[in-house]
């Protein structure tokens, strides 16, 4: 097992990486005591993971609950918000009561906000089941829901009290979801790594193909870097929104098509590809960096050619960003790759880049 330690004083928790971790008993040892736990997961994955780790939570939990929810992005909402409390209303949990979300980023986004809001907060553990979660969103404690005009506008930071990324339950994972983890996976890269940007490249095959020792590295490194950065700015004053990279664009896909529709990685994917173009319209890098980066995009499966909602349906969507500020767009740009910059571009040069980017 690795692990990669997340530096927020007294909120710092452990990432425990590893292949096999959920039937292992030192995985669980000393999390918050309490009489009851609750997981929280959804139809698609309780039917392969949830008896492992309820047989191992019987060992620390006198009562282990379950909340299953329907599966999907569409089902980011108040309702399965609603369906968690009931849960812990109707079995009279109690404020200790400690929170597992089980599945993808959606399970565990949902989860975090219902363990931030119930009896004004109780603890959580994240066990991210998808390559997107394992590397980004069961990391760094930003919780949330939908709302119908904007993605991720309901939530809270909320740290959880450990991650554990069992990568062995990517092997589950459908060939499109491994895609859509790999745009977070590239992310990193031209906002922190090049170093990291090669080694994807050299090594996309074997991840595309689940080999463990390339996943684990991926994983591990990712989590490092996300690690670093929420460290020195856990609630997102400034430096953390380069882990927005491909988002401004990609929310504004994911509601504009409807929630569900592209899978979030696919949407950050197609983002990079016209965050790049942007970067370079604005002569932050050359050519040969929006091509390779969009050469890799492609090749890991992901869409390159975004949807054409209307240039106006894009700004719409993007000046609800939560970097928006007093309705101007705020993008996260390469400058130069392996580092970022959040700015301003005019919407003039954005609607050429979505001209040249979107399908005609
Ligand atoms: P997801 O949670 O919808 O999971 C993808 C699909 O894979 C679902 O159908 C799920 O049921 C299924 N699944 C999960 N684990 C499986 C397994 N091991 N085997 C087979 N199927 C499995 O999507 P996601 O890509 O994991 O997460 C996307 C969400 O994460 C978005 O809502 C996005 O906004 C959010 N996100 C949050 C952060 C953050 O910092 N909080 C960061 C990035 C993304
Ligand atoms: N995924 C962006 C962040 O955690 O800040």
């Amino acid at each position: 097992m690795n692990q990669v330690h997340i530096n927020l004083g007294e909120r710092s928790y452990d990432i425990r990486i590893g292949a096999g971790l959920l039937d292992h008993a030192d995985t669980w040892a000393q999390l918050p005591k309490a009489a009851a736990a609750l997981i929280v997961t959804n139809h698609t994955v309780a039917p392969l993971y949830l008896a492992r780790l309820q047989a191992s939570l019987q060992a620390h939990y006198a009562k282990v609950h379950v909340c299953s929810l329907p599966d999907g992005e569409a089902y980011k909402t108040w309702e399965s918000l609603q369906l968690i409390f009931d849960e812990l209303l109707g079995q009279a949990c109690d404020r200790k009561t400690v929170l597992f979300a089980l599945g993808g980023g959606v399970v565990g986004d949902i989860t975090g906000f219902a363990a931030a809001c119930y009896m004004r907060g109780v603890p959580f553990v994240q066990v991210p089941t998808t390559l997107l979660a394992q590397v980004d969103s069961s990391v760094g404690g930003k919780t949330a829901i939908n709302h119908p005009m904007g993605k991720n506008m309901v939530g809270a930071f909320y740290q959880p009290e450990r991650v554990v990324c069992d990568l062995a339950t990517l092997n589950t994972l459908p060939q499109r979801e491994l895609s859509a983890g790999l745009a977070e996976v590239i992310k990193y890269g031209p906002i922190a790594d090049m170093a990291f940007l090669d080694w994807i490249e050299q090594h996309l095959g074997d991840l595309l193909a689940r080999d463990p020792q390339a996943l684990a590295h991926a994983v591990q490194r990712s989590c490092e870097i996300k690690a670093h950065v929420v460290g020195l700015d856990e609630r997102e004053s400034g430096l953390r929104a380069i882990l927005n990279f491909g988002h401004t664009f990609g929310h504004a896909i994911e509601a504009g098509l409807g929630f569900g529709v592209w899978l979030h990685g696919e949407a950050v994917g197609c983002g990079m590809v016209m965050a790049a173009h942007l970067s370079q319209r604005l002569g932050l890098v050359d050519a040969a960096f929006t091509e390779r980066l969009t050469d890799l995009i492609h090749q890991a499966g992901l869409p390159i050619v975004g949807p054409d909602l209307g240039t106006e349906a894009y700004l719409h969507h993007m000046r609800v960003d939560k970097k928006a500020e007093a309705g101007d767009i705020r993008f996260v740009l390469i400058h130069p790759p392996g580092s970022a910059v959040v700015r301003g571009a005019p919407d003039a040069l954005v609607a050429e880049v979505l001209q040249a980017c979107c399908q005609a």
